[in-house]
């Protein structure tokens, strides 16, 4: 199945079908779990879609049309992080990993200058997690207490990421937790 990325116009000819997007479904594993199309409108305004560190995409199927909407993010530093939403419609069929791999084609292939490719999710998406893993991504970091929920919960942020080489070279390099310290 394979994945396209096509670049959206938050401000201009997509800004209609990207408030639609967000607004119309829910994201219970993000901050802002049912954002408003107010919301969306204001961010899309502040350039959280589209500025010299965001760049936003549909994500296409010949097989299955479009499958929801893809961000990257902290684009001036040279260790970009994503934001990947399927539509609901599309979720919890299997799909997601063949969009993370071919997300992670696009950064690597496209962007010379970055050697580490990021994502961060709460730890109860394990949908998304297990994603991470099936991608060969690592788990490089647990935040405790990291992500406040809105019933009062301090729920932990994980940190994966892939490295430039692993992609290249089909390897899974592990985080070294208990190295010597020295002195
Ligand atoms: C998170 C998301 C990208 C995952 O994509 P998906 O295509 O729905 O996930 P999949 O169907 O491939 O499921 C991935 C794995 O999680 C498992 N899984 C899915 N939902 C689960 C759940 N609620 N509990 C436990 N396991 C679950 C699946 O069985 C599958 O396991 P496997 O790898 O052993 O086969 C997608 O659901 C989504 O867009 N959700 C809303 C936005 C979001 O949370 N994005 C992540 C922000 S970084």
């Amino acid at each position: 199945m394979p994945i396209r990325f096509t670049p959206l116009d938050p401000t201009g000819a997509d800004r209609d079908a990207l408030i639609a997007f967000m607004s119309s479904q829910s994201f219970p594993f993000h901050v802002r779990t049912h954002p408003t199309a107010t919301q969306i409108s204001q961010a899309i305004d502040d350039g959280a879609y589209a500025d010299e560190d965001h760049a936003s995409f549909w994500i296409d199927s010949d097989e299955h049309g479009r499958l929801g909407f893809f961000r990257l993010e902290d684009l001036s530093d040279d260790a970009p992080l994503f934001d990947l939403r399927l539509d609901t419609a599309h979720r919890g069929r299997g799909l997601a990993a063949e969009v993370l791999h071919a997300a992670t084609d696009h950064v690597f292939t496209t962007m010379p200058e970055v050697n580490r490719f990021e994502g961060q999710t709460r730890e109860d998406n394990v949908a998304m997690r297990r994603v991470f893993v099936r991608c060969g991504w690592v788990q490089e970091a647990y935040y405790r207490e990291g992500w406040p929920v809105d019933d009062g919960r301090l729920l932990a942020s994980v940190a994966y990421s892939i490295l430039r080489r692993d992609w290249r070279d089909g390897t899974v390099t592990p985080v070294v937790w208990d190295a010597p310290l020295g002195g």
